[in-house]
């Protein structure tokens, strides 16, 4: 990932007109576009931040993509999480060196990748993926990035579901389209203080897992919010919003894991319907 760029390297040719390609240097090889070729050969041995010429006449700027380029422009197979939803929940689900985490599905690897360098060295992610096209999907994008499958990374097939009491994460990231169906597994296995979070798109699949992490009685702090990213033209005395965002990708619910207060015990919901009321809010 650094030091002059060598075969088997992946890198990110910008254009004029900001336009990203990835390209993976090999042997013989060449990048296309419309303004012409640009053989690999010319591009191993240089360093980041060099500019090449295609026959074409076209400058473009010679960068290792960040990881953020990579999730952006690698091959999918199932929708990815985007870079601007996988800060917060990096953040707010609280991935930190050394951390356990067990993740679903992996889906194209996009989050299992972030979350794998959030951890570092020192921690584990497992990530469990139920359909085996998607597992090896995510496995090619996974080591094409860091070269290898990180130690720290386990690639699993099957349901997260049986998962989780094995594990016991301390951080459970879910994105898959029925987490409410992991709440009552990570009420028994997860430890306490520790950390559920869920991406969704709907709001109706918001609402039916935070009435079951509520009823559960073994969740509270449980907030939902989604993030919006608007980025600006800053050019001479044109300094304005873009004209186009990406309105929107998904909800991110977060809850902690705490133990049933003594007067819960025997009732399934209170006006809040969870273990602390004052602890559901929506930011
Ligand atoms: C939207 S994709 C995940 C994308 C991934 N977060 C990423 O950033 O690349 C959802 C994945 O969850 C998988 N899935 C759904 N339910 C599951 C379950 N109960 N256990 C494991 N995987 C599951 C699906 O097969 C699919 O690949």
């Amino acid at each position: 990932m650094s030091g002059p760029f060598r075969l088997g390297d992946s890198l990110l040719l910008v254009d004029g007109k900001g336009r990203h390609y990835l390209v993976k240097l090999v042997e013989g090889g060449e990048f296309h576009y419309h303004r012409g070729v640009v053989p690999h050969a010319e591009l191993v041995g240089r360093s980041e931040g060099c500019w090449v010429t295609s026959t074409g006449g076209g400058r473009l700027l010679v960068l290792r993509p960040r990881l953020a380029d990579y999730i952006l422009k690698m091959q999918r197979g199932a929708q990815v999480v985007y870079p601007k939803d996988i800060g917060p929940i990096l953040v707010w689900a609280d991935i930190a060196p050394g951390m356990t985490v067990l993740e679903a599905g992996t889906g194209s690897g996009a989050l299992a990748m972030a979350l794998a360098r959030a951890v570092g060295a020192g921690g584990r992610v497992v990530s469990v993926e139920r359909r085996p096209d998607h597992g090896a999907h995510a496995r090619r994008a996974i080591r094409r990035w860091f070269g290898e499958i990180p130690p720290q990374l386990e690639l699993r097939e099957g349901e997260v579901e049986d998962v989780v009491g094995e594990i016991r994460p301390e951080r459970l990231v879910l994105d898959l389209p029925e987490p409410w169906h992991v709440v009552t597994p990570a009420a028994e296995h997860q430890p306490g203080g520790a950390v559920f979070c869920a991406y969704l798109p709907t709001i109706p699949q918001v609402q039916t897992l935070v009435e079951a992490l509520r009823s559960s009685g073994r969740f509270a702090e449980i907030e939902t919010f989604e993030t919006l990213h608007r980025s600006w033209k800053v050019a001479g005395r044109s300094v304005r919003p873009d004209h186009q965002m990406v309105g929107h990708t998904g909800f991110v619910t977060v809850a902690r894991r705490v133990e049933a207060r003594v007067d819960d015990v025997g009732s399934a919901t209170d006006d809040a319907g969870g273990a602390d009321p004052q602890g559901v809010t929506a930011r």
